[in-house]
């Protein structure tokens, strides 16, 4: 099977620096620490209002660490064009609403608007890999690849959300979306609330080449330290792919 990449999200460690408005703890410390400890990227949200990352966070992880960056955004004016001057390895576009606690579901492609594919076009003439977060639902995915992005990211949400008894169903629709985003010629991702006991049904999807987990990462991190969880989350990664 294909290796999986693990990209970490040091969006919350911005999230608690800014709790005290000073320097500490450093999501570029952060990016650094997971990298060492085996993490294959590094994934950052810089929302419209900058609620955690900013941008000199991705200025810095950008040029400091050495891995591959990834920037999740909205697909906006202002993003679209951090993102061509800073050209990271990969964008994943977003929806974003000012009012959510974290994004809250896939991205309408069908929905969204001649923006959208524009914007596409720029970052991945900026020579970004594009990526759009979508719903496992077939036309989303179909609509992602007609739009030229090179990858989705499944929503994994309801799937992590769900009572362990209960995620059956969610993972079946993730399979299908992930041999959807296969059929179409798209490299798929997956993340959003993934954990110890939910990454590896989606780690053994051989689909999916890149998971991108955050929330839980930083906060089991407070328990174990971040090395420890990453190289942990990295077992479980390689326990699934050899089982798959
Ligand atoms: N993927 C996307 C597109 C996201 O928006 C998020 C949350 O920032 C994640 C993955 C990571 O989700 P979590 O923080 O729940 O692991």
């Amino acid at each position: 099977m294909t290796p999986m990449r693990l990209s970490v999200n040091v969006d919350h460690v911005a999230t608690l620096r800014n709790a005290r408005g000073g320097a500490f703890p450093c999501p570029v410390e952060a990016a650094r620490a997971a990298v060492g400890a085996g993490a294959d990227g590094i994934t950052v949200h810089l929302r419209e209002d900058r609620r955690h990352i900013r941008d000199g966070d991705v200025e810095r992880i950008g040029s400091e660490v050495a891995t591959r960056l990834n920037l999740e955004m909205a697909a906006t004016e202002e993003m679209v064009a951090i993102a061509c001057r800073l050209r990271p390895a990969a964008c994943c576009i977003v929806p974003e609403k000012r009012q959510e606690l974290t994004t809250e579901g896939g991205l309408d492609v069908l929905r969204a608007g001649p923006f959208l594919g524009g914007a596409v076009r720029r970052l991945a003439g900026a020579g970004i890999e594009v990526s759009i977060f979508v719903e496992a639902d077939a036309a989303q995915i179909e609509g992602a690849a007609r739009l030229g992005a090179q990858a989705i990211e499944l929503h994994t949400g309801a799937y992590a959300d769900a009572p362990p008894l209960g995620r059956g169903p969610h993972l079946e629709r993730l399979r299908a979306g992930a041999a959807a985003a296969r059929a179409a010629g798209l490299l798929c991702h997956a993340g959003h609330g993934l954990d110890y006991g939910s990454l590896g049904p989606v780690a053994a999807m051989p689909e999916v080449v890149e998971v991108s987990i955050g929330h839980f990462l930083i906060g089991q991190s407070v328990f174990e330290g971040l090395p420890g969880v990453v190289k942990r989350m990295r077992r479980v990664i390689a326990e699934a792919r050899a089982a798959g």
